[in-house]
């Protein structure tokens, strides 16, 4: 296939949450890649050439008819809808909803052997290892609904960190499952990146790792950037690339883990939980 890998002629995507940020930009990406490309979103899809379906992660009815109006194939299934701690529903909006999305693609016979999905998490979801335990309870729970009420259960997981986390601990464990489907399954964990949603929580989202950034010279990471390694995942020049959640923010992991840049190193032993 050569460079013809990276691109994708002849396939459908569907990108969740593509009416703007990292979502928009993987719209437009796959787009100039070759795509049909479907958009679900709560806001208004504004991008030309493509489809768009109204849906609202926090309400199941709404995914089930979003999904519906879509139909098959789904070659390729962009989960990129998020929202910041402080919004109703965050822990339907950041994990429940994809994950129902996910499901009702899969009972529909949506999604066919070879196809991929990539999702967004976030730095925010690196620690879930130690918490493997507990996410996998809630995770075992079926459906959305028990999800939700799994979450009613332990309030104090209705927050961003937890549910990326939750994200995270779901692409590694599906990926046995989705494998025997011919289905793979990957995940981006962007650091800082200039969104709307980044703009209206600045300090603390565009804040985190200035420090790294003014050391090596980066700007916070634009959507294009992120939408490049979450194309490529379901790109079928990933072929053989499944269950990752790839961290893509600009080496501030990396250095905090080594110590090569020695401020970063608490910072990833908190998310680390370490
Ligand atoms: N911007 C960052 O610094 C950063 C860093 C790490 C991870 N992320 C994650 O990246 C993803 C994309 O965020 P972004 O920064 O591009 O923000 P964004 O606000 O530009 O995009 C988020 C999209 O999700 C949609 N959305 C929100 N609530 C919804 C709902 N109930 N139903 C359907 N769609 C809904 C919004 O309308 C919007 O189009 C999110 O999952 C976010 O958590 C962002």
């Amino acid at each position: 296939m050569g460079a013809d890998a990276f691109r994708f002629d002849g396939k459908r995507a569907l990108v969740v949450g593509g009416a703007s940020g990292m979502g928009a930009a993987t719209a437009r990406l796959v787009q100039e890649l070759g795509a049909e490309v479907v958009v679900m979103d709560f806001a208004e899809v504004t991008l030309p050439g493509l489809r768009a379906i109204s849906l609202d992660l926090r309400d199941r009815s709404s995914i089930e008819a979003a999904v519906d109006a879509c139909g098959g194939p789904i070659d390729a299934l962009f989960s990129c809808a998020g929202a910041a701690d402080g919004t109703p529903g965050i822990e339907k909006i950041n994990f429940i909803g994809h994950r129902h999305l996910i499901d009702c693609a899969l009972d529909g016979g949506l999604l066919p052997r070879g196809s991929a999905i990539g999702m967004i998490s976030s730095a925010a979801g690196l620690g879930w290892e130690p918490h493997l335990e507990l996410l996998e309870e809630y995770l075992a729970t079926p459906d959305f609904d028990g999800a939700v009420a799994w979450i009613a259960a332990h309030p104090d997981k209705a927050t961003y960190m937890w549910s990326k986390q939750a994200m995270c601990a779901y692409v590694a464990r599906s990926s046995v499952s989705m494998m025997k489907r011919g289905i793979r399954i990957n995940a981006i964990l962007p650091g800082p990146t200039d969104t709307p949603l980044a703009q209206a929580n600045a300090d603390l989202w565009l804040g985190f790792g200035a420090d790294f950034r003014a050391e090596t010279g980066l700007e916070p990471s634009t959507s294009e950037e992120q939408a490049h390694a979450l194309a490529f995942l379901c790109s079928p020049a990933a072929s053989y690339v499944n269950g990752i959640t790839l961290v893509t923010d600009g080496g501030y992991y990396g250095a905090g883990l080594s110590g090569a840049f020695p401020a970063a190193t608490p910072v990833v032993r908190y998310l680390l939980g370490r």
